[in-house]
């Protein structure tokens, strides 16, 4: 790849916008929505709920299928580093880098081959692909009217739990994004541009 040659590839950065805009609707959503409760429907903002999440399903297989086809951009084993003995040494040594510049309240140095942003990123996807997959299992039980059963129900648990940290990562992962733009560290265009 030469030093022009866009750092994430067009197909990546589409997914990645429409994936975020997926999960802000449904955070926001979540914010209003009554679910359904015995005879009660549930309210237009858990429909919007229910077809955005599916929408963000479609989304997160297709961002996967990209990470796993595409020839620019991160590797799948970076964002996934927890089978490779190497990759877990280079994400604890980055761990340490990490904390040593927050010790001295600066950011690290930039680094497109970073180990722990990549690890983190791939966590996020990892949990958004189980938000929608556990809503939509939960949808299709319901439909045969299994939406409370023992193997449906745990599952929803942790969906509900687990919104929490969808707030924590989306928050978290735009303001270093931010953090990162203004000290000129990572232009938000390596991520936010159209450009092809
Ligand atoms: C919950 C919604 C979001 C999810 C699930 C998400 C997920 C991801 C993932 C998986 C990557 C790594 C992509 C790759 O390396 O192939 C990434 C990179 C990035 N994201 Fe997000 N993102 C979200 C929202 C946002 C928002 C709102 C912003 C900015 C305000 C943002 C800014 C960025 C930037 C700048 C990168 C590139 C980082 C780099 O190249 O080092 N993301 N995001
Ligand atoms: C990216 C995908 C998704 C995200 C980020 C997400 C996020 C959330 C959040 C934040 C909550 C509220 C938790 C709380 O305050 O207790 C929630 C609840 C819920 N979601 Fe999702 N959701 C997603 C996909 C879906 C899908 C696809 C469905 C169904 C088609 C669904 C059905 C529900 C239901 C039924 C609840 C209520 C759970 C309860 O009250 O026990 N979600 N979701």
């Amino acid at each position: 790849m030469s030093s022009s040659s866009p750092r994430h590839s067009l197909t990546t950065r589409l997914f990645h916008a429409s994936l975020a805009a997926a999960v802000i609707v449904q955070l926001l959503s979540s914010l209003w929505m009554h679910r359904p409760r015995g005879t009660t429907p549930g309210n237009n903002f858990f429909l919007v709920h229910e077809y955005a999440g599916m929408v963000a399903l479609a989304l997160a297989f297709l961002f996967w299928v990209t990470v796993l086809r595409r020839h620019v951009g991160t590797a799948p084993g970076a964002l996934i580093p927890w089978f490779s003995a190497e990759r877990r040494r280079a994400l604890w040594a980055d761990v340490g880098t990490h904390l040593r510049a927050a010790r001295a309240l600066t950011l690290p140095p930039h680094d497109d081959k970073a180990a722990l942003p990549s690890a983190i990123h791939g966590l996020g996807l990892l949990l958004i692909s189980y938000m929608a997959v556990s809503g939509t299992y939960w949808y299709l039980m319901s439909l045969a009217g299994l939406g409370r059963s023992a193997f449906v129900a745990p599952f929803m648990e942790l969906h509900g739990l687990l919104g929490n940290v969808v707030w924590a990562y989306l928050i978290g992962h735009a303001a270093l994004a931010l953090l990162h733009h203004v000290t000129r560290n990572l232009s938000l265009g390596v991520m936010w541009s159209l450009k092809s």
